[in-house]
């Protein structure tokens, strides 16, 4: 699919990974809607930036993916945006640590809503109406960790990993007008709060020995918007060789 005039939804898009997949977008000629859920400010900054450079056009939808009644609006007023969606982008994510025995039903089910249960949702929706239309891409934001999971981690990973088997299950489903494939990132933007003890050990099991950047994941999302059309249901780890380690 070319990215050129393709209209583009990245979930999560104002901040880090999210923004810089935009700007990547819009720089290869796509337009964007742009998710976010409390960077209002950072997202009009980014709509209005990619405007006055890139001359895409580009609409906001603002919504919390942690609130099933919200979805139905977000897919709604995205699809309407634009009158219609070639891509959808599920890069917004909730992470935190939940040290085994103090986790709480509100923490699983708070990273299941925002990580696994509203993208199963919002494509739900917005991939039916793909499919129905003919053509469409959806790529998932996963984590290595989905298949590794962390120590102090447990509900994250694991709804990184049903992320995946939601992926799956709608490669197959939505076959063969729409595509969906997962990324798999490793360390590629430090959460602000992790230690410097945390990021030597990371980075010890890391075999490129490096951090990887936003960069490297928006360059994968574009891959798997214009560089091939024969994939569906894949899994492509950016994570400096993590997974291997
Ligand atoms: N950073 C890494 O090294 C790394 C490693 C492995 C995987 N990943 C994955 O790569 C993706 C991007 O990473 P990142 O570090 O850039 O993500 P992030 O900063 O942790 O989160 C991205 C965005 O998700 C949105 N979000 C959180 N809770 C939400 C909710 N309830 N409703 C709607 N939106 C919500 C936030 O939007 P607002 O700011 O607008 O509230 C946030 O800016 C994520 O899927 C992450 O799991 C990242």
């Amino acid at each position: 699919m070319k990215l050129r005039g393709a209209k583009v939804m990245v979930t999560g898009a104002a901040k880090r990974v999210g923004r810089e997949t935009a700007l990547q977008i819009a720089a290869a000629g796509g337009s964007l809607l742009i998710h976010f859920h409390r960077s209002e400010k950072a997202a009009r900054q980014l709509k209005a930036r990619i405007e006055k450079k890139y001359g895409v056009r580009v609409f906001l939808v603002q919504g919390d993916l942690g609130s099933y009644e919200q979805i139905e609006r977000i897919a709604e007023q995205a699809w309407q945006a634009f009158g219609n969606i070639d891509v959808l982008v599920h890069n917004a994510s909730t992470f935190y640590p939940t040290p085994l025995g103090k986790v709480s039903e509100a923490e699983w089910d708070d990273l299941f809503a925002v990580n696994a249960k509203a993208p199963f949702f919002l494509s739900q929706d917005i991939g039916l109406r793909m499919k129905k239309r003919g053509r469409g891409k959806i790529i998932h934001i996963a984590d290595w960790a989905a298949k590794h999971p962390y120590q102090g981690y447990i509900p994250y990973c694991a709804s990184k990993a049903a992320l995946l088997a939601v992926a799956q299950g709608l490669a197959k489903s939505l076959a063969p007008q729409v595509q969906v494939n997962s990324i798999l990132p490793g360390p590629v933007m430090w959460p602000d709060d992790l230690g410097e003890k945390v990021k030597r050990s990371v980075l010890k099991q890391t075999p490129l020995a490096r951090i990887g950047s936003a960069e490297d994941v928006a360059s994968a999302v574009k891959f798997f918007i214009e560089g091939n059309d024969f994939m569906t249901g894949s899994e492509l780890h950016v994570d400096g060789g993590r997974h291997i380690d």
